[in-house]
């Protein structure tokens, strides 16, 4: 079952930070989650809220500010003091750690909450201009940018989803995909096991949980998004 640090390694590090990301780096696993938003001046940053508040020493919108007034808040210190030096990613920043590694990057779009005009196309060329382009995976929420993404045929995607849901391989197919990234609470209901069979390629977010990682590996779930990847990677073959 393949591993991918969420957010990075964010269960000993703050989430998307170049830290988090680096300590995923270090580890033989699959692959990092990455979030991605837009700011007012159209830079592709990495942070999971729509605000900043929560993970940083600022207050407003990611999509309100510039990148300049997003790289002065400390997003580490709400963590943990050491790590008061970190600073909002920028997506390019995060591409550099990953330069001589083969770790895939499962690029989430956060643009469920407000579209983000462009963001798809502009993860797409900047991991095309990068040499990333055949080891990111692009999901959403927003599954009209999966579908979008999907017919540009140029990048692996998955549509992300939260609810238990009917049928949800067949949706799947009609956006164009075989990925669906699943939340924990739905991996074990029968939208996950009638996916599979179907030949689905499913993954599941976010299993911090070895004995429910066990039990996906048994239901045949590909892949777990865990903030805790070196754990993991302990008791997982
Ligand atoms: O991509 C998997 C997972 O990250 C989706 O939920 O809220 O942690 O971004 P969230
Ligand atoms: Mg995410």
């Amino acid at each position: 079952m393949k591993i991918y640090a969420h957010r990075g390694c964010s269960g000993t590090c703050p989430e998307n930070t170049l830290a988090a990301f680096r300590a995923a780096a270090e580890l033989p696993i699959t692959g990092v989650e990455i979030d991605v938003h837009l700011t007012k001046d159209n830079e592709i940053v990495v942070i999971h809220d729509e605000k900043v508040n929560r993970t940083t020493n600022g207050r407003g919108y990611i999509k309100e500010m510039t990148l300049k007034e997003v790289k002065e808040l400390d997003c580490g210190s709400w963590y943990a003091e050491e790590w008061s030096d970190e600073k909002i990613p920028t997506l390019d920043e995060v591409f550099d750690i990953f330069e001589n590694t083969t770790h895939r990057l499962n690029i989430e779009l956060k643009s469920d909450v407000f579209p983000y005009d462009g963001l798809a196309d502009k993860v797409i060329d900047l991991a095309t201009k990068r040499g990333f382009i055949n080891r990111i995976l692009i999901s959403s929420f927003n599954h009209e940018d999966i579908q979008s993404v999907v017919q540009g045929k140029k990048v692996e995607s998955a549509i992300l989803t939260f609810e238990v849901l009917v049928d949800v391989y067949d949706y799947a197919r009609v956006i164009g995909t075989k990925r669906i990234h699943v939340s924990l609470p739905s991996a074990f209901r029968r939208m996950t096991t009638d996916a599979l069979r179907k030949g689905a390629i499913v993954y599941t977010y976010t299993v911090n949980d070895i004995s429910y990682a066990e039990e996906l590996q048994k239901i045949g779930v590909h892949g777990i998004f865990t903030d805790y990847p070196e754990k993991m990677l302990a008791y997982l073959s």
